[in-house]
């Protein structure tokens, strides 16, 4: 964290953070609209009390995945001082392991989005190759399993293309055959970037669709209502992990 420190203004303590996307919009109602000045951009954030959440996508879901200001986001984070922080990623299902309208923690990744986002690119900051051992905090997956009080996999594998549009059946296929238990389309980034900080980070995937072609020809996706549901309850279990 201390390598670029100078980049993020950075404040010591204690905050905690959610980054959410699809479905989190009805629950900032009830957080306070703030702004932070990052080296990166300006970043709206919601907070109450200790915790702060992002919505990745900003409000009313106007920025696409590879539009997103990951790295404001997460230097937003760094700046209000948040040591903890929960990403919370709608994602499509490949094998049986996360059902649609099922969540659990994600235990690894892959990117076939051709973006190449990182703090330590050379530019701001100098060349740096982060290592991407221990990315997601067994602590944290801890006090999450223990929030859910259910069981909850934590080993799910997620594999991020770069979007908007969907993936063929045919790169869902060749994803499948490579390990990946679901796909979407944020998560690489910015767990690389918070491993690039440094900061305590775990990961909850839930699903809102068979991805395409794992069951038939055409996709279909749970309701929006439904998806704000699931949100509104995954949400509910970081924020009380977090607490
Ligand atoms: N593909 C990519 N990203 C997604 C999907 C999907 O099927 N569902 C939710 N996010």
């Amino acid at each position: 964290m201390a390598a670029s420190a100078e980049k993020h203004n950075l404040k010591e303590g204690k905050m905690k953070a959610v980054i959410a996307g699809t479905g989190v919009d009805e629950v900032l109602s009830s957080f306070e609209e703030n702004m932070e000045d990052t080296y990166y951009g300006y970043v709206t954030y919601y907070r109450k009390d200790d915790v702060i959440i992002i919505p990745r996508h900003r409000k009313n879901h106007t920025d696409s995945p590879s539009m997103v200001n990951y790295k404001a986001n997460i230097s937003a984070l760094v700046s209000l001082g948040c040591s903890e922080v929960i990403g919370i990623y709608a994602v499509g299902s490949i094998t049986d392991k996360l059902p649609p309208s099922s969540f659990a923690l994600v235990g690894d990744f892959m990117d076939f989005s051709g973006r190449s986002i990182s703090f330590f690119n050379g530019e701001e900051n100098p060349l740096k190759h982060t290592c991407m051992d221990n990315v997601f905090d067994s602590e944290l997956n801890r006090k999450i399993k223990e929030a859910a009080g259910c069981e909850l996999a934590d080993d799910i594998v997620y594999v991020m293309t770069n979007g908007p549009r969907l993936e063929t059946a045919g790169e869902i296929r060749a994803f499948c055959r490579l390990g990946a238990d679901v796909v979407g389309m944020t998560l690489a980034t910015e767990a690389s970037l918070l491993k690039e900080l440094g900061l305590r980070y775990s990961a909850l995937a839930y699903s809102i669709n068979w991805a395409q072609g794992v069951r038939g020809g055409e996709m279909s996706f749970i309701t929006s209502s439904d998806t704000s549901k699931l949100c509104r309850h995954i949400l509910d279990t970081a924020l009380r992990a977090l607490s």
